[in-house]
């Protein structure tokens, strides 16, 4: 069965329709409503490098739907550490479960695991590649605050050389006719092979280093942390570390319904005082990764979400 490696594996259509999914199981994620439509189904979560928002949003996305979560836990203590191969590892873990959230520090190591197993990956992240779990719940966030995807202008800002979420977002952002705006220090500029096939697609792309300057007329600000364990050479970190500080101060003359965005976690680039500024979206876009991961498992596992799951779901 197909999994989910990039947004190429997903129409605008099943985009929409996943979304949809998505909004229909928000009183389930909320815990309000009981709606096992994942029981008997086991979900192995597999994550050679560090995470909170994903591994954990999979595991409640899981249980909240019925079914069970199995983990490799930490790397450290698996056999990953006497010389088991990537290979062999999804060979075990493939007769398991029924579908395996993965992470992993190497470019292209989810479409190697879809390509040895027999269960669909969701990839969660393959180092500075893609990931596409992410971007559903981005965009999530992004249609429940403007209502639509369509046409709006996003700025993309900090670490877009190797920032595998701004590198999937964009993908889905130009498909839906977004105006981009990308905004890094040199250095962290997005890869040319990407802005090159972003701009193959129609896109409408600035790069800019000047992030203040653009935030006037955006509707979506997407922050991201400038990744340090990314770097071969830590003064070339050092070099740009801080290049972003977006504070509750910068937002006075932004459009009303402009959001803040940020897959997190965060370091510095944006101040504790945009938190409690309206623009502020980013804890409520981490809890969207559980919808969101809901409507993902139910789909790549031939689930259907019933129209109205109120009709069909237990009161909690
Ligand atoms: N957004 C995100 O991928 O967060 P984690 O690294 O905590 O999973």
């Amino acid at each position: 069965m197909a999994g989910l490696i990039t947004m190429d594996d997903l129409s605008n259509d099943e985009i929409l329709s996943i979304l949809e999914d998505a909004e229909r199981l928000l009183p389930v994620a909320e815990g309000k409503l009981y709606l096992p439509l994942l029981q008997g189904k086991i979900l192995g979560n597999l994550f050679f490098e560090p995470s909170t928002r994903t591994r954990m949003s999979f595991e409640t996305a899981m249980k909240r739907l019925g079914g069970d979560v199995v983990n490799l836990g930490d790397v450290k203590t698996s056999s990953v550490v006497k010389g088991e191969t990537l290979f062999d590892t999804i060979q075990m873990v493939d007769g398991y479960t029924d579908i395996i959230a993965m992470r992993h520090p190497r470019q292209g190591a989810a479409q190697y695991a879809q390509d040895a197993a027999r269960v669909p990956i969701l990839n969660g992240g393959d180092g500075a590649g893609h990931h596409p779990t992410q971007t559903m719940l981005d965009l999530f966030t992004i249609k429940q605050a403007h209502g639509t995807l369509e046409g709006l202008k996003v700025i993309l800002a900090g670490d877009l050389r190797y920032g595998r979420t701004v590198h999937s977002l964009s993908h889905a952002l130009t498909r839906f006719g977004c105006e981009l705006i990308f905004a890094s220090p040199e250095l962290l500029r997005m890869p040319r092979e990407i802005v090159e096939d972003l701009s193959s697609h129609g896109a409408n792309i600035t790069e800019t280093e000047d992030l203040l300057a653009s935030l006037g007329d955006a509707d979506v600000v997407y922050m991201t942390r400038i990744q340090k364990e990314r770097f071969a050479d830590e003064d070339e970190y050092t070099k740009v570390a801080g290049a972003y500080k977006l504070h509750a101060s910068n937002l006075e003359d932004t459009k009303e319904k402009m959001i803040i965005m940020h897959p997190l976690p965060r370091v510095d680039e944006i101040h504790p005082s945009v938190d409690k500024t309206r623009h502020a979206r980013y804890f409520q876009q981490a809890f969207n990764g559980v919808v969101a991961r809901m409507a993902l498992l139910c789909r790549l596992l031939g689930v259907t979400v019933p129209k109205d799951v109120h009709a069909i779901g237990g009161e909690l």
